[in-house]
């Protein structure tokens, strides 16, 4: 296994959205030869009993999870095991598919080791995000589904993309977030009144 710090000045040398799609297509193998990645989540995968949880009738092996945005089209489950998370975040999803704001569109902050983010919820839509997820369940740790509207969607039609959303993965997720906080949907914040 290749440390972290040996393949970051590496990956520093890419746009960030580059380098994340290439950390992608590198954890995507964890879905076509999964018993490839089986020594890595032994090494990484942290679970004790004092880690675990019963929450929402679902078990956290460990408290540890990975936020959303990074999983936006449910591609990396595995890989997310594999890097040791104890439950993934998928999405923001949205009813149809949608491209986001125009790139570039994540910023790296190198001084304050931050990453900025103004995606706008891009992502394949439900429909490709709910046949991944099928073709993974049931799942080993908790998967929940983060559900946005698509940025076209008035937002008097809003209620209707999240029913729409949550009908589609109501037997796939373990826990849903409805994303009424990014900034980078026009008029998204609005629907917190
Ligand atoms: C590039 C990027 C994309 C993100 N996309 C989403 C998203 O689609 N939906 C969402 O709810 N949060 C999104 N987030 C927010 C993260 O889930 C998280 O709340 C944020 O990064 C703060 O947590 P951290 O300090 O652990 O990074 C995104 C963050 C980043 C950096």
């Amino acid at each position: 296994m290749i440390p972290y710090s040996a393949i970051k000045p590496y990956l520093f040398k890419l746009q960030p959205e580059s380098a994340h799609h290439l950390v992608e297509t590198f954890l995507r193998g964890t879905n076509i030869c999964p018993s490839a990645y089986n020594p890595w989540i032994e090494n990484h995968f942290v679970s004790h009993d004092s880690l675990k949880q019963e929450l929402f009738g679902r078990t956290f092996l460990n408290p540890v999870g990975l936020g959303a945005g990074f999983d936006k089209n449910a591609t990396m489950i595995r890989g997310m095991q594999a890097l040791g998370f104890g439950f993934t975040e998928i999405g923001t999803v949205t009813p149809q598919p949608q491209e986001g704001n125009p790139k570039p569109r994540m910023f790296r902050h190198i001084k304050e080791e931050s990453i900025q983010n103004a995606m706008g919820f891009n992502n394949e839509g439900m429909y490709k995000v709910q046949h991944r997820l099928s073709k993974r369940f049931p799942f080993t740790t908790p998967i929940g589904v983060n559900i946005g509207k698509n940025k076209v969607t008035e937002d008097k039609d809003a209620v209707s993309d999240y029913t729409t959303l949550l009908n589609t993965f109501k037997d796939l997720g373990d826990y849903f977030v409805i994303n009424i906080s990014s900034p980078n949907t026009p008029g998204l914040r609005d629907l917190q009144n």
